[in-house]
């Protein structure tokens, strides 16, 4: 347990690492924080630049919690202490310190963090925010309705992670309030 506190500030420091920065940097295509959505994310780089670099992006931010998480697991961390290290990724994603805690909506990271740890929930929400993407052309109806979906997922998959799994969703859903509002207004850009 003393080694929580290291694991969840390396969690925080995978976190920070944000695909869509690198990605467009790469490409060479300006960064998506001045643009579109101006969220650094998955969803704004579809938007801006196409299939081949969004699935990029979403590749580093499913994957960058997957070291340091892999390690709570194999420390035999319980559920609420590996919960506290992918909630670590989380705010290292969407409140980086490098980027004047700047940073994306987090339903990437928490989609990664949840194939470690409940991947049945992950696997469901994946399903369901393909489907919504594809049947409303909007990314922000896919995750507001898959990171709502994902704790009743939890409580019939892995109740031991409901907890954490409801704290994950809180977070990506206070994420979205812009969005809400664009949604209500009918002014949310489609994918
Ligand atoms: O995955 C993030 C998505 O739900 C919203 O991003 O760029 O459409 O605001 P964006």
């Amino acid at each position: 347990v003393e080694l929580l506190l290291p694991l969840v500030a390396l969690g925080y420091l995978s976190g920070t690492w944000l695909g869509a920065l690198t990605v467009c940097r790469l490409a060479g295509v300006g960064d998506p924080r001045l643009v579109g959505s101006g969220n650094p994310g998955f969803s704004n780089v579809l938007r801006l630049h196409g299939r081949r670099l969004a699935l990029a992006t979403l590749l580093v931010d499913a994957l960058k919690g997957m070291p340091v998480l892999g390690l709570a697991l194999l420390m035999g961390l319980p559920p609420w202490g590996q919960g506290l290290v992918g909630l670590g990724v989380l705010l290292g994603h969407s409140y980086p310190v490098w980027y004047r805690f700047r940073g994306g909506k987090g339903v990437a990271s928490a989609f990664g963090v949840m194939l470690l740890l409940t991947p049945g929930v992950a696997l469901i929400c994946g399903l369901v925010w393909s489907l919504l993407a594809w049947r409303w052309r909007t990314a922000a109806i896919a995750s507001l309705a898959s990171a709502t979906l994902a704790p009743l997922a939890a409580f019939w998959l892995a109740p031991d992670y409901v907890v954490v799994v409801i704290v994950f969703t809180l977070l990506v859903l206070a994420r979205h309030l812009l969005n809400i509002r664009r949604l209500g207004r009918g002014e949310e850009p489609g994918l």
